[in-house]
């Protein structure tokens, strides 16, 4: 619900009506009593066909199908909408006013998703409400092709194998993506200004190389099945040539389905043409996203579509770091280098809030085992900057997503951040914990209410400990050096954010935390 309600928020109105349709495909079970209480067999034909609605912007356009038949007082068919696929289950009513409700499975849950219609001249005037409490929002379907937007037939999955390591990012990868600020809206401008703000700003030196293009440039595939760029992005190798001449690197994103996460096209049958396409391109870095696949696999099946593209990615001979999103579903921790993942999201998506970060944030602990250089965990992408936290609560992402030996991927836009905003993303001393090449991920020292103690091992003995307030009031927080493996006091004691020398108590470190916030300290003996 949350990632269908963001998605909604950045792309363009009418797209922001498809994301409140789809977002209601996981809410609508509780009004589907609506549906199958009053049967209307008053003959009115005209239903039966191929509906496509396009949303999206007309330099990106989206198309969402329902194939329907109708016969007598009964409608049977499909609905795809972006990345859902639906059987009609239920229906009542006819042309003058009907009722539809679609269900699929979606790894262990079922969806659904109910739509009221009525045949208005040769338009299909459809809506479809969140909650049964909205207000309803209205698309209007065109006749289109028989066969058009038809779902492909599942294709056979290949035994699966260990994926050779492209040895590519042996510390957690650092760089931007386009989603968390931009959602649809990103272009071939802003991706240019991004990078040179890159520059500009401090953040390439400060160790950020990757800049990433999210969902929303795909375009249509080509009379050999080529995918292109749609008119956002007007040149993607010029663009990459540009980006490269910066010193950066260039990201794009896909889906193994036929669609991505906000309904374009996506690599499913076209896996070994589109990573040489990318690398043709001069791609660096690809975010494969579970999305449209979840109609066609189970979760259980999940490691083969992921292995699928690894070896895809391997076989241009490019290095391309390779991200799998699949949002934590069925222990990716646990093979994804296996499939030639550099990084695998760990969850669902984050939000720019306090609950949503550290809720992420603060669960990550038992998949630390699973880091290390090459391939990490990914609790998502940051939020610092993006204006729904405090820069307290900024610290304590930075700080925590450091710990955790996390990729660093900026969400906000760089060509515009307030002073505190670039301190909090360019502090060298936190992201040299977040680079340390030792590569292991930070663990959870203690809890003690709202305050967690949590603990990061680097480099020649050194320790990370991060003091964090869960609580809204400050609170003291004290770290025992007996805790940390000293037998006396430490002889170096570092405060990350005062950037300043500590001198060591004896047998103990003890500060006021605010709330929603850290003391970050490196020690060493
Ligand atoms: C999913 C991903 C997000 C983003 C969007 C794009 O929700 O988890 O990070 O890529 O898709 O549609």
């Amino acid at each position: 619900m949350d990632r269908l309600a963001k998605r909604g928020l950045g792309l363009g109105a009418r797209t922001a009506t498809l994301a409140v349709i789809l977002g209601m495909a996981m809410s609508c079970a509780a009004q589907s009593g609506a549906a199958g209480q009053q049967a209307d067999t008053h003959a009115a034909p005209g239903l039966s066909g191929n509906w496509v609605v396009v949303s999206g912007s007309s330099d990106a356009p989206i198309r969402s199908y329902f194939n329907l038949k109708q016969e007598g007082a009964k409608i049977t068919g499909t609905i795809r909408v972006t990345q859902f696929y639906y059987k009609i289950v239920e229906s009542t009513g006819n042309a003058d006013g009907f009722t539809v409700k679609g269900t699929m499975q979606d790894g262990n849950s079922p969806r659904t998703v109910t739509y009221e219609g009525k045949l208005v001249g040769d338009e299909l005037h459809l809506t479809t409400r969140r909650r049964p409490t909205d207000q309803p929002t209205e698309v209007i379907a065109h006749r289109a092709a028989a066969g058009e937007g038809a779902y492909p037939e599942r294709v056979a999955l290949p035994a699966l194998h260990k994926v050779k390591d492209n040895g590519l990012v042996r510390t957690p990868p650092m760089g931007w993506n386009s989603w968390n600020k931009f959602r649809g809206k990103v272009d071939d401008a802003s991706v240019r200004g991004m990078a040179d703000a890159m520059v500009s700003s401090g953040m390439k030196d400060a160790g950020y190389v990757y800049i990433n293009i999210d969902d929303t440039w795909e375009g249509e595939r080509d009379e050999k099945g080529n995918i292109q760029s749609n008119k956002k992005f007007p040149d993607m190798k010029a663009l990459a040539d540009y980006v490269h001449s910066k010193g950066l690197k260039l990201g794009i994103y896909s889906s193994p389905g036929p669609n991505t996460c906000a309904g374009y096209e996506g690599s499913y049958g076209h896996e070994e043409q589109d990573a040489r396409t990318y690398a043709a391109w001069g791609i660096d870095y690809l975010k494969y996203d579970w999305c449209g696949a979840r109609n066609l696999y189970t979760d259980e099946e999940m490691q083969a579509v992921y292995q699928k593209m690894g070896d895809a990615l391997l076989a241009t001979g490019r290095p391309i770091v390779y991200s799998l999103c699949q949002y934590g579903r069925n222990e990716v921790w646990k093979w994804g280098a296996d499939v030639g993942g550099n990084l695998w999201r760990t969850t669902g998506d984050i939000g720019d809030r306090w609950e949503s970060m550290s809720r992420i944030g603060f669960s990550q602990d038992e998949h630390a085992p699973y880091a290390g250089p090459g391939h990490w965990n990914d609790p998502d992408m940051l939020e610092i900057g993006n204006g729904g936290m405090t820069d307290t609560e900024y610290k304590t992402h930075m700080s925590l997503w450091s710990i955790l030996a996390a990729p660093l991927i900026a969400g906000n836009d760089l060509r515009s951040m307030t002073p505190s905003i670039h301190d909090i993303l360019t502090n060298r001393e936190v992201i040299a914990v977040n680079q340390d090449p030792e590569g292991k991920q930070g663990r959870r020292l203690s809890k003690s209410g709202d305050q967690e103690i949590w603990v990061r091992q680097l480099t020649k003995g050194a320790q990370a400990v991060a003091l964090f307030n869960r609580a809204d009031d400050e609170a003291k927080i004290t770290i025992r050096w007996s805790d940390l493996g000293f037998k006396k006091a430490p002889g170096h004691v570092r405060d990350l954010w005062a950037h300043s020398d500590l001198k060591a108590q004896d047998t103990e470190y003890s500060t006021k935390v605010p709330g929603h916030g850290v003391v970050m300290l490196k020690v060493s003996e």
